[in-house]
């Protein structure tokens, strides 16, 4: 009987010892080395039929690379369409992550079903045939060209896709699938290296796009070593509150394309609403107007967006006060809090401080500043923003209103989202749109736009 080979990986990175380290040499981490059985086996399976494969070897020109400005697939699913840049790439591998319950099986079943002339190939190795069945009926879709297979071992999913020749897999979850060329389980970081490996010959060799689900591990990052994310094009993030119906779906590396686009989502009971005009959740419908509400202009990629931000500021209960944030950075809030202080005379040192983007969205756009001030100070003064005025400007250190990026795309978004006056900085004045009906304001210092917005 041949020796059973064992290694040990580390957890965190996937660095590979003969024997086991207290110290990860790689990443440097603490007793991350755990031993795993491996054992390869040749030859190996063929994805595809070997003689479409040619054998020779010889580096290219990079001018003489015919370019073949990639024919994108659409998704027929617009949110999905920008965060992958323009469409899924053939030949592309895309690693989907995120907390279990969130909706990556929902999404991706809802995609494969509203393909159009495509051939989708869903292997799961989580769920029976029967609930994926039972899934696909409450998405209440057209039974279209979507095949399943439940199959966790990669040598019968190649042969699998061999038989059927699918134009697009989708694997859901990487964590589940398991080569026989490895002795290890499924989970494991070494089977994980090696099935989606063996995924990526395949997306590569053929040409098919390969949609691979991901766990997430507590803290948040993809379960498996760090090679796994290296070696896909593209690795897509969707979170979101469980208790919010929202979802987000964010590209946090995309070799096809930019990696600040969003796809926001609304989880219902058909499955998963793409939300196209993310500005109706992220403001709150209030039938009276409120202290400690200001509205900022953000942009998300190249999409603006108007977002609500939410203050409250109270005199702090015990001596040290606080401060806290949700969606917002809360390095940023203390020196806006500072700037209040020195610049315009605010006595906020003592005071608890609270501030929250609704939606429960993460922003770290600048131009939110002015509108994160005001709402601080409406409450602080217990006067209510006009609901009709949005802001749309960075604050400096000195108080001054500095310029942002875009800003007509913000004027129109809140032009058409029905606001009637938008506060930005005088150094953004001349690239005002001409057509634009909503009065525009133009502010210098901090100061200026209390004089306008408490007066
Ligand atoms: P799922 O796609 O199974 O999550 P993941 O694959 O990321 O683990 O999503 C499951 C959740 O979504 C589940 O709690 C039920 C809910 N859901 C709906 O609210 N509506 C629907 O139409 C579907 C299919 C699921
Ligand atoms: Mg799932």
């Amino acid at each position: 009987m041949a020796k059973i080979r064992t290694t040990f990986f580390c957890q965190n990175c996937g660095a590979e010892s003969p024997r086991w380290i207290g110290k990860c040499p790689s990443c440097q981490q603490w007793n991350t080395f755990v031993e795993e059985r491996i054992q390869k086996s040749e030859p190996k399976e063929q994805w595809v039929s070997p003689d479409t494969l040619s054998n020779k070897i010889h580096p290219k020109k990079i001018s003489e690379i015919e370019l073949s400005e990639h024919q994108r697939i659409n998704t027929h699913n617009e949110e999905l369409n920008r965060v992958l840049g323009g469409g899924l790439v053939p030949g592309s591998i895309v690693l989907l992550g995120g907390e279990p319950g969130i909706g990556k099986s929902t999404l991706l079943l809802q995609v494969a079903l509203q393909m159009k002339n495509q051939k989708v190939l869903y292997v799961s190795g989580e769920e029976s045939e029967q609930q994926i069945r039972m899934r696909a009926e409450r998405l209440q879709m057209t039974m279209s060209e979507t095949f399943v297979l439940t199959e966790t071992n990669t040598q019968k999913i190649a042969q699998a896709i061999r038989d059927l020749q699918p134009t697009i897999l989708i694997v859901d979850s990487i964590q589940t699938m398991h080569s026989e060329h490895i002795e290890s389980t499924a989970g494991s970081i070494s089977q994980i290296r090696e099935s989606a490996g063996e995924f990526h010959k395949y997306a590569k060799q053929s040409n098919t796009p390969v949609i691979l689900i991901g766990h997430i591990t507590k803290d948040g990052s993809l379960a498996g070593p760090k090679v796994l994310e290296h070696m896909v094009d593209s690795v897509l993030h969707f979170e979101g509150d469980r208790n919010y119906g929202y979802r987000i779906l964010r590209s946090v590396k995309n070799r096809f394309g930019s990696t600040s686009e969003l796809g926001i989502y609304e989880m219902q009971n058909t499955g998963l609403r793409q939300v196209s005009n993310p500005s109706e959740i992220l403001l709150s419908h209030r039938d009276q107007m409120l202290s400690g509400i200001a509205i900022g202009s953000t942009m998300e990629g190249m999409r603006p967006m108007v977002i609500e931000i939410q203050a409250l500021v109270s005199t702090a209960a015990y001596g040290t006060p606080q401060r806290s944030t949700t969606g917002f950075d809360s390095r940023r809030l203390n020196m806006l809090l500072a700037v209040l202080e020195k610049r315009a005379g605010f006595r906020l040192s003592s005071k608890d401080v609270f501030v929250n983007v609704a939606g429960g969205i993460k922003v770290d756009d600048p131009a939110i500043d002015l509108a994160v001030v005001c709402a601080i100070l409406s409450s602080n003064e217990d006067i209510e923003i006009d609901d009709k005025t949005c802001f749309a400007a960075e604050v400096g250190l000195s108080g001054e209103i500095r310029s942002v990026n875009r800003i007509d795309q913000r004027i129109s978004e809140a032009e058409k989202l029905g606001f009637e006056r938008i506060i930005i900085s005088k150094f953004n004045q001349k690239a005002i749109p001409k057509s634009s009906k909503i009065e525009v304001i133009a502010v210098n210092k901090v100061e200026d736009v209390f004089k306008y917005v408490f007066a």
